[in-house]
């Protein structure tokens, strides 16, 4: 063998290694083109002359007024369930918010301290509430 031949054959040992490399290289590019393909079909369908919609939803809940006590009934009653259950009553008298306060604290097992009771029970007379005289409903209606 002259060292011009050892040459080619080495040279021709070096082509095949790479153009080897390069097919190995080229399956797993395809399988990355297969995923790439995968994922962009879902924005394929969006048609990029769409108009863009955009809805405005109603902000409904319900406002509650400041005053004495508010902060001690928006910590202590949304956080089991929405003030609407509040607002949806009828206007209630002293010891119906206080019936319902001390159901909440008792029955349900909220976390209302002696201190906050007559506090939020003000508070829930200042926005729903009756004389005691009146003859009021003395129960709740269940809640939604
Ligand atoms: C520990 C959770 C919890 C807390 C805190 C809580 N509630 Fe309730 N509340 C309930 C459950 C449970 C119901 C019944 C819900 C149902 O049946 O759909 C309810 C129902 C109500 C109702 C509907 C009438 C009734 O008696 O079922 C009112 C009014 C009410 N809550 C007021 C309040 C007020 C005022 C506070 C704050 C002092 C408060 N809740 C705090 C759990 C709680």
């Amino acid at each position: 063998m002259t060292r011009n031949t050892r040459t080619v054959v080495l040279t021709m040992g070096l082509v095949a290694f790479v153009v080897g490399c390069r097919q190995r290289s080229g399956t797993s590019g395809e399988a990355a083109h297969g995923v790439a393909r995968v994922n962009s079909a879902p924005t394929q369908s969006l048609q990029p002359q769409d108009p863009v919609h955009t809805i405005a939803l109603p902000h409904d809940e319900p406002l509650f007024p400041p005053g004495p006590g508010r902060e001690e009934f928006l910590a202590a009653c949304v956080v089991c369930h929405s003030p609407r259950y509040i607002t949806m009553q009828p206007p209630f008298t002293r010891s119906a918010w206080l019936g319902e306060v001390n159901k909440m604290k008792g029955v349900y097992g909220g976390h209302i301290s002696d201190q906050q009771v007559p506090r939020i029970v003000d508070y829930l007379v200042s926005i729903n509430g009756t004389p005691d005289p009146v003859g009021a409903p003395t129960t709740a209606i269940h809640g939604e």
